[in-house]
């Protein structure tokens, strides 16, 4: 087989042309096993951003990526399933829906990702739970899927290196945003980890990696093709972020957030995304014989109470405290500062800008600016209103929650910012765009 050398595979791509089987693994190989430098893996992934890749190719690449590491195979008594989210502000539908699918008979082996750019992650969300443990050994983290039926966990160290290294370089040179690198590096892993049934949330508006929404439906288009070619049963839904999905941003108040969810107290755009992709995953796996029957299991799970307690027994057995769930705040780190903002106008909220308030999370410390950075799990901003909601100069528009008094300060300027307000009513966003 005549190899090509890294700099002529790259110069393929460079000039619009498309790469073969032999190429791709050979470019994978390089990433996983370092003989690629940073230099050719920035510059092979900018030629990606900007030439894309025909289907052929990102069927090839998410496949040599899924088999750069290990290949969970599970040996359950039921189906494994799986939800994963293009990224977002306020996003904790996997939370929620984790012990949701668990209590209505899936198994959820969920490897979660860490906060990126403006968007929050769930494995830094899990880790502001006293004693969580984010890396379980392999035994026991199979051990509590097959007896909890859900784990939360992040991603482990043989877990599709490939992507782990691809996507530390795309996230400092500017090629995050590309259909065949998003939908390769996310089923690489989902693929890697054994699922057989996935339902991918796939974001669109100011506060998504794909912000338009005709890069969003074609996203959507392109892991649903690919997962199902690779024999995984998948849909996708896209879903409204240009504002923030939830009405809380910051690690341990979405904790706080998802158990009060659990506990019975609901918003309505979040209820609507977490219901959808939970019924997709029920009916793709069989456990529901169509939607209606879905979402009836779904909100049964709630209701009797069993998603909270699959969540309490998830905590326990992965390290967190025994009495979590009925003693949350006791548990959970709070911010020196706690400052309401109010409006200061009368009208109807017209923009809450989600790229904003992520940014005002990392500003804050609840998020990373460099990699591998600690962040503070208090800090964040909760009580944020949602578009189309009628506001008076006294309504709490966002509470603050920060390390010092001067963060606060530059987190309600930012926030103040980011929320606009008309003097017209304002029919509130439609939350479902597409599935
Ligand atoms: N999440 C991922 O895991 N990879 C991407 O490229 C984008 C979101």
């Amino acid at each position: 087989m005549n190899h090509l050398t890294a700099a002529e595979m790259i110069a393929i791509k460079r000039d619009g042309g498309a790469l073969d089987r032999q190429m791709i693994e050979d470019l994978v190989s390089g990433i996983t096993d370092n003989s690629l430098s940073d230099a050719q893996v920035g510059a092979f992934a900018m030629a990606v951003r900007i030439r894309g890749m025909n289907i052929d190719e990102t069927v090839l690449l998410t496949d040599a990526m899924r088999r750069s590491g290990t290949n969970i195979s599970w040996n359950l008594d039921g189906p494994v399933v799986d939800k994963h989210s293009t990224g977002g502000v306020g996003d904790t539908v996997s939370l929620m829906l984790a012990p949701m699918l668990a209590a209505c008979g899936a198994f959820v082996p969920m490897i979660s990702g860490r906060g990126l750019g403006h968007t929050g992650g769930t494995t830094d969300k899990m880790e502001s739970i006293p004693g969580y443990i984010t890396s379980p050994t392999d035994d026991r983290f199979h051990e509590i899927v097959r007896t909890v039926g859900c784990a939360i966990i992040g991603q482990t160290n043989d877990l599709a290196p490939a992507d782990r290294r691809l996507y530390s370089i795309r996230d400092v040179t500017g090629t995050v945003e590309s259909i065949p690198l998003i939908c390769s590096s996310i089923l690489s892993k989902k693929l890697a980890s054994g699922t057989n049934v996935l339902a991918m949330n796939v974001t669109t508006g100011g506060g998504a990696f794909m912000s338009n929404l005709e890069d969003a439906c074609e996203l959507a288009k392109t892991i649903t093709d690919v997962a199902q070619g690779a024999g995984v049963k998948c849909h996708s839904l896209v879903t409204d972020m240009d504002q923030p999905l939830g009405s809380a941003a910051g690690n341990a108040l979405e904790v706080q957030y998802a158990l009060n969810y659990l506990q019975g107290t609901r918003e309505d755009r979040m209820h609507q995304v977490v219901i959808a992709l939970g019924a997709m995953v029920l009916v793709d796996s069989g456990l529901a014989s169509d939607a209606q029957s879905a979402v009836m299991a779904l909100e049964k799970s709630l209701s009797s109470g069993l998603a909270l307690e699959k969540f309490a027994q998830m905590v326990t057995a992965l390290g967190g405290p025994a009495d979590f769930v009925e003693s949350s705040a006791n548990y959970l780190v709070k911010a020196s500062v706690v400052r309401n903002v109010t409006a200061d106008v009368s009208g109807w909220v017209s923009g809450v800008r989600a790229k904003e308030i992520g940014m005002t999370v990392v500003v804050l410390g609840g998020g990373r600016t460099q990699p591998g950075a600690p962040i503070n799990w208090s800090v964040g901003v909760n009580q944020l209103p949602s578009v189309g909601d009628k506001v008076e100069p006294s309504t709490v528009i966002a509470q603050v929650h920060a390390a010092t008094e001067d963060a606060a300060s530059i987190a309600e300027k930012r926030i103040r910012a980011a929320i606009s307000v008309s003097e017209t009513a304002v029919v509130p966003r439609k939350v479902l765009i597409d599935n």
